[in-house]
């Protein structure tokens, strides 16, 4: 445990340097900024596991440098040998949250410069790993910028935006994704205000967007989940961005659990509902969102406020930490590739063919 300057304007949670990482321990914010520094890939796991790291993004990068130290401990000359035992770290890093695909993306792209460098020798298959994981660490940030860029023109001068969760630079390599719209539209010279759902029973929107938004002086005003409704009916709602963990071929998004809620409540204001992501956290092999997983956490996240208990001991809870907003509901969808506002089907498959 550690403590380590953070730069307002460049927020990271992890930090990849000399053959370890740290990580800002998100569970502990605002009142902790804790880092963590790890080298094992079974530290990396719990640390997904237990959230330490969250938001699609950021998870996909920490599974990648996982991977990598898992790589590095393997004893063996066989490069064969070498990539069975590589298959299996990939496998329990991908066995920790099953919703958000970058996850397994990142995942699967370091499998796969393995598989393709399988002549060479286990020394330099471990270097190249190393190259790999620091390259998906820092294309995300350099992602999120880009996206940013292409989503902020939807965003306009003296909006008041709704977000809900938190897909900003705490959920990413650095400057988010939904958050990342809201930088690049700011840094355009636009005077926006963000309302940040509290987003129960993480608290990711009153925990850390607020947080992360309050250090970077964008003006933020933090709500209850179920205020949303009533201030659109009011008109203090001009937009919705939020981030996603997975988005079918189709365009259902899945995100954190409430985002369905607040999409509905768009559609019946006539408010535009963004979705930002980037094509790490499309999933083309999906056909809708039906076919998503959706993970269901501990009950204690719902019956207890840190160690307080606040519903009656053995109460039935239902806990799934995200749902899937259909396609029809969202009024774009923005990449780093290109934002896509109608027919996702083909739109979103265009976006990978211009690679
Ligand atoms: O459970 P979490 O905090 O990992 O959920 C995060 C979200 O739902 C984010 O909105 C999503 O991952 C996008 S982050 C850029």
């Amino acid at each position: 445990m550690m403590s380590c300057p953070i730069d307002p304007k460049n927020i990271r949670p992890i930090i990849f340097l000399a053959g370890k990482c740290r990580m800002l321990d998100q569970r502990k914010l605002p009142a902790e900024e804790i880092w963590y520094e790890y080298d094992k890939y079974q530290e990396v796991a719990e640390a997904i596991r237990s959230m330490v790291v969250r938001g699609a993004p950021a998870i996909g990068v920490a599974a990648a440098i996982g991977a990598w130290f898992g790589a590095r401990d393997i004893e063996t000359e066989s490069a064969e040998e070498f990539m069975a035992e590589f298959e299996q770290v990939c496998e329990q890093l991908a066995a920790t949250r099953p919703t958000a695909v970058n996850l397994c993306w990142a995942l699967e792209r370091m499998k796969n410069f393995a598989r393709a460098n399988l002549d060479r020798s286990v020394l330099e298959l471990k270097i190249g790993l190393e190259f790999e994981a620091m390259a998906i660490t820092e294309e995300d940030e350099r992602l999120c910028r880009t996206l940013g860029q292409k989503g902020a023109p939807l965003i306009a001068d003296g909006a008041r935006v709704l977000t809900h969760c938190n897909a900003g630079a705490l959920a990413t390599g650095g400057y988010g994704t939904a958050l990342g719209v809201l930088r690049a539209a700011v840094e355009a010279g636009k005077a926006i205000s963000v309302l940040a759902d509290e987003t129960r029973p993480f608290l990711q929107g009153a925990r850390l967007t607020a947080w992360e938004l309050q250090k970077d002086n964008i003006p933020v005003t933090l709500i209850c989940d179920n205020m949303a409704g009533y201030l659109m009916s009011k008109g203090e709602i001009d937009c919705v961005i939020v981030g996603a963990d997975r988005i079918a071929a189709n365009g259902d998004v899945a995100n954190k659990i409430g985002t369905y809620t607040v999409a509905v409540l768009a559609k019946e204001h006539g408010i535009p509902f963004y979705v930002a992501a980037p094509l790490s956290t499309i999933d083309l092999s999906l056909a809708d969102g039906s076919q998503i997983p959706i993970e269901e956490r501990d009950a204690r996240e719902i019956t207890h406020l840190g160690e307080n208990q606040l519903a009656p001991e053995g109460v039935a809870v239902r806990n799934p930490a995200f749902d899937v907003t259909p396609a029809r509901l969202v009024s774009a969808i923005i990449t780093e590739a290109g934002v896509v506002q109608e027919n996702y089907l083909q739109g979103l498959a265009g976006l990978f063919n211009q690679e």
